[in-house]
This record gives C-alpha cells, structure tokens and sequence, in this order.
C-alpha cells in the first residue's frame, strides 16, 4: 500500500515510519521535515500535500501540537493550541483526504485521551495534574460511496 505519514519525524511517526516501512510504500510529511511539506492545521496546504501525493490507500497521523501541563496553568490559548493545530488539522486530513484516498482506505489518527484527577489521592501534592495515555484509532472502513441520479 502507499501510506502518507504525517508527523514521519517524530518520536512517534519514526517508530511507525520502521514497522510500516518493511511492507508498505510510505511517503513522509511533516512541516519542516519529510518529503512532503505540509501544516496540517492549514486547508490549503493539507490539499497541497495530496495533490502532491496522488493517489494514496491509507493516512496516519501522528502529528499535531498540544500544550502539555498541570491543569491549574491552562488557559484559553493553551487549549486553543491543541485544538487549532492538532483537532483540527486531523479534521483537515480526513476532510481533505476522504476524496484523495483509495476506496476502502483508512485514516488512523494518533491522540491522546486526558483526565484530570487531584494528586492528593496519589501523593501528598494537591494540585490538579494532567495524566494522558496514546493510542493509534483505526477509523472503520467507510462505507462504499454511491451516486444519485
Ligand atoms: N510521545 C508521546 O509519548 C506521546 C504521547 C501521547 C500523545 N502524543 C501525541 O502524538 C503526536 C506525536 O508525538 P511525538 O512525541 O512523536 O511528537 P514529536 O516528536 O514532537 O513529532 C511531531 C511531528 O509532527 C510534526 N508536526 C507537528 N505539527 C505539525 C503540523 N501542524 N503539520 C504537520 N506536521 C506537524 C513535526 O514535524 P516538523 O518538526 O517538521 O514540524 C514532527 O515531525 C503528538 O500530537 C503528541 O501530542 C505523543
């Protein structure tokens, strides 16, 4: 298969850019690294990116910039950060990319799922505190596309 991996040189994208690589044709993306150049929390250049591409059969993402912390220290633009650049830009990927790759292809966005709990169950230290877990979640096959006449 040709797969686009975005975020290719990070921590992230390295390990899956290794494991994919040994059976699949991949072309790596990132905003200042990879082959392909692209911003993915910009439309215009994510379409970009495909155009350049061609045809693919399968997206991973495994970039998007959040801010990380204890809660108490978020504010607004912390989390306009993550949502504008990571959210979003994931939301840019499918959008963009649902007409660009094959039939029956797949998007597999890298996330982070974040609670907040108080430490003072943990630990002597009472502030509230960030925990967060990765995962890779393969989106279901869509559904074959069909005309209307
Ligand atoms: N590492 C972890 O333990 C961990 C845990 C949970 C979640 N995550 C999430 O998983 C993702 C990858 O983590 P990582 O540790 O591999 O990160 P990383 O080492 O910082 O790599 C991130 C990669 O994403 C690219 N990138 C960032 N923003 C981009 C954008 N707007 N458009 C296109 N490419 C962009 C960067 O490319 P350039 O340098 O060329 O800009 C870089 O290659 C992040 O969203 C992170 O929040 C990571």
């Amino acid at each position: 298969m040709k797969i686009i991996v975005i975020g290719a040189a990070g921590d992230i994208g390295k390990a899956v850019c290794e494991e994919l690589g040994a059976r699949h044709d991949i072309i790596t993306a990132g905003r200042s690294s990879g082959e392909l150049s692209v911003d993915m929390a910009d439309r215009a250049s994510v379409d970009a990116m495909y155009e350049k591409a061609g045809p693919v059969d399968a997206v991973v993402s495994t970039a998007g910039e959040v801010h990380f912390g204890p809660l108490g220290d978020f504010t607004q633009d912390s989390f306009m950060t993550g949502l504008k650049n990571k959210v979003m830009g994931q939301v840019n990927l499918v959008l963009a990319g649902l007409d660009r790759v094959a039939e029956g292809g797949s998007f597999t966005l890298t996330t982070i799922s974040a609670c907040a709990h108080t430490s003072a169950a943990l630990s002597s230290n009472s502030a509230p505190v960030w925990s967060y877990s990765a995962s890779a979640n393969p989106l279901p096959t869509p559904a074959p596309r069909s005309t209307t006449t």
